[in-house]
């Protein structure tokens, strides 16, 4: 081999990767061939197989069959620990570092510089390692600080400064920007570039597809498992790369609404405070409207609804429904008023990992399903559970498989399904969409537009701002706890509510 043929070789090079679980294929015959300091991105619906494949590579998942290959050279990848010492690092979707330790101690675990003849660990030399890796990615950050004590995106920071410290040649990020700011993307992106100018290569999971064009140099999609084409981001265009992750076209991601709402209030919050979180938040809500709450992350908007809940307690202020007080303080309270309140954080709050699809989305309603409180009707469960599977399209074996074993896309579509089955009348939606591919996202939309249609009302809360555009009658923007402004669907534009996010709105 010439030198040049060398180095024309790609850095990674996965061919005919399958894997099945209980005999249902997650991946027939993948390939992934990736090259030195590239943005690869991995692009493809729920369920298609991405997350699968990036833990066969990080060493997670072994592969029933197929080849790796670096740098032209056969590997196995039997542990996380092998993969390492390739070069192969995963940013996990879900961060889980240690918590009760410090951000140096994190970055060296099992890799401590140590005094030459005691082996104790020499912690002056750990903290000046890790500014110097700190100072290398331009990261700024006390060395010291416990792990608990970091935001989701200084977590990141730091699993990926531990990544470079390992000599990475290739990093995993799966869906790293889900639960970071506008402001922590943006940095996210410098360390991105940076790390690419060093030769490290990025393999990048994402929804959004705006990022994917902004970061990316090639894209290779997935659908159902299967291989399906790899191109110069430069060579798609938002149309193509959606019709090739969804296999057809989708003609309108946000359907018209027919209903006008109402003028009937159903919803009113009055003056609730909570001092340190949000002060003097009122609005109402009017029967059939899609209701949005507008803001950065960190604005307020969850803590606000997770107060309307009683998950939290107010200092002060009132919540009326139907023009009538109400103390809401647990979720068995909500569903008696028929609220529905679906929060952000499923792994948390909305789900039950261990159980099944069908117990999962039936849990809440489980009254439903029993004769006098006691016999409950499998059949007519089953049948409840089977068609909330369908008209969300959640990608399932059958109604018994273990949430956990969803992708993480579907696994927020069982959290959706588990509400809709309640049939509130006034459902709240806090980031109803985040880690949703293109394809569910429009089939959520198209829910909402239906449940408003019946006469429900609906409140999201979201991030984003084509969302909030495309679905909302009307729209309150939080900043710093603090509503700033309040717009009609005919008075709002991405600029002003952008400025009311960011705290510099006035009406005049
Ligand atoms: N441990 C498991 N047991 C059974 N099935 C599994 C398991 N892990 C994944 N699967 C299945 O493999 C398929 C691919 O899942 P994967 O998590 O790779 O999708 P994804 O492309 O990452 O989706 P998302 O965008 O929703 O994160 C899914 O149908 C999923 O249910
Ligand atoms: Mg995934």
């Amino acid at each position: 081999m010439t030198a040049q043929q060398v180095s024309e070789n790609p850095l990674l090079k996965m061919e005919g990767i399958s894997k099945s679980y209980s005999g249902v294929p997650a991946l027939s015959r993948v390939r992934l061939e990736i090259r030195r300091g590239e943005v690869h991105a991995l692009m493809g619906e729920n369920g298609a197989g991405k997350s699968t494949l990036m833990k066969i590579l990080s060493g997670i998942v072994q592969r029933d069959q197929g080849d790796i290959s670096i740098d032209g050279k056969r590997v196995e990848i039997r542990s996380p620990k092998e993969a390492l010492d390739l070069g192969i690092s995963m940013i996990h979707q879900e961060l889980n570092p240690v918590r009760a330790m410090t951000v140096a101690e994190n970055i060296f675990l099992g890799k401590e510089p140590c005094y030459r003849y005691t082996g104790v660990v020499n912690r002056r030399k750990q903290r000046e390692l890790t500014l110097d890796l700190f100072r290398e990615m331009d990261v700024s950050m006390d060395p010291d600080k416990i792990m608990s004590a970091l935001s989701v995106a200084e977590m990141q920071l730091v699993e990926i400064v531990k990544a470079v410290s390992y000599q990475s040649r290739v990093i995993i990020m799966d869906e790293p920007t889900s639960a970071i700011t506008g402001r922590e993307v943006a940095k996210l992106f410098e360390i991105i570039r940076r790390l690419k100018s060093r030769g490290i290569a990025i393999i990048y999971i994402s929804h959004k597809m705006d990022e994917i064009f902004r970061i990316s140099d090639t894209i290779t999609v997935l659908r159902d498992g299967q291989y399906i084409e790899t191109r110069p981001a430069g060579e798609l265009d938002h149309d193509t790369l959606v019709k090739l992750m969804v296999g057809r076209k989708i003609s309108e991601m946000f359907p018209k609404r027919i209903a006008a709402p109402g003028a009937e209030v159903i919803f009113e919050v009055a003056g609730l405070t909570k001092t340190g979180l949000f002060q003097d938040i009122s609005f109402k809500v009017r029967k059939g409207e899609v209701f949005g709450i507008a803001g950065l992350m960190g604005a307020g908007r969850t803590e606000v609804m997770e107060t309307v809940f009683g998950l939290r307690k107010a200092d002060a202020g009132v919540v009326r429904i139907h023009g009538r007080e109400v103390k809401i303080k647990s979720p068995a309270d909500a569903i008696r008023h028929r609220v529905a309140l679906i929060t952000e954080d499923r792994q948390l709050k909305g789900l039950n990992l261990t159980a099944s699809v069908r117990d999962n989305i039936t849990l809440v309603n489980l009254k439903t399903f029993s004769l006098f409180g006691q016999v409950l009707q499998f059949k007519k469960e089953n049948e409840a559970a089977d068609a909330e599977i369908a008209k969300l399209r959640v990608k399932t074996r059958h109604r018994g498989q273990i949430v956990r074993t969803l992708s993480g896309g579907n696994q927020q579509k069982v959290v959706l399904a588990k509400w809709l089955l309640a049939e509130p009348e006034i459902l709240v939606l806090d980031e109803p969409t985040r880690g949703i591919d293109i394809g569910a996202k429009a089939e959520i939309y198209k829910i909402i537009a239906d449940l408003t249609a019946q006469g429900r009302t609906v409140i999201m809360i979201s991030s984003e701002l084509e969302e909030i555009l495309g679905m909302c009658d009307r729209v309150i923007v939080l900043y710093h706890g603090r509503i700033t402004a309040e717009f009609e669907r005919a008075a709002f534009n991405q600029e002003n509510i952008i400025k009311a996010a960011m705290g510099n709105w006035s009406a005049n």
